[in-house]
């Protein structure tokens, strides 16, 4: 009885402390092939300082499509948004997005001048793309951010 109870809270304590977030599904999500991704992080390590607070961003280099890298800006406390830094104008492993340094909450195609919004499900705000960034799963169990399809 007393493991049965036990159990119970430890399951509990385990869902309270981690969730799951698909923050953004979006009908473009195919225009970027998919790609296997399992990354995980712990947001303490000093490379990703960045993610401390409210609104920082980090990119991931080397993963996702076309090793293109991953964008991961975090909303609030408990909640980040991830997305495959291919533009989604002409997606190839050669167009990549960078952060854009004239919008905190932004993401720009150095090539095409596409720009998109990382508040917003990676939506297009400017430029040539007419498709949104392609997002992924993300689950915080602080500190490590697991980012996956
Ligand atoms: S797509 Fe090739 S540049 Fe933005």
């Amino acid at each position: 009885m007393f493991y049965k109870s036990l159990s119970k809270v430890l399951i509990f304590c385990v869902l309270a402390t981690s969730a799951v977030f698909v923050s953004c599904i979006n009908p473009d999500e195919n225009v970027v092939p998919w790609v296997e991704v399992r990354v995980r992080i712990n947001t303490l390590d000093a490379k990703y300082i960045d993610l401390q607070s409210d609104g920082g961003r980090i990119v991931i280099k080397n993963e996702g499509y076309g090793n293109n890298g991953i964008i991961v800006y975090r909303l609030s406390e408990s909640i980040f948004n991830a997305y495959d830094c291919t533009c989604t104008y002409e997606v190839s492993d050669t167009c990549a997005v960078t952060l854009d340094e004239g919008n905190i909450a932004g993401a720009v195609c150095p090539v095409c001048g596409s720009k998109f919004e990382l508040v917003n499900c990676g939506m297009p705000t400017s430029g040539k793309a007419r498709h949104s960034l392609k997002s992924y799963r993300v689950s915080y169990n602080e500190p490590y951010l697991r980012i996956f399809n």
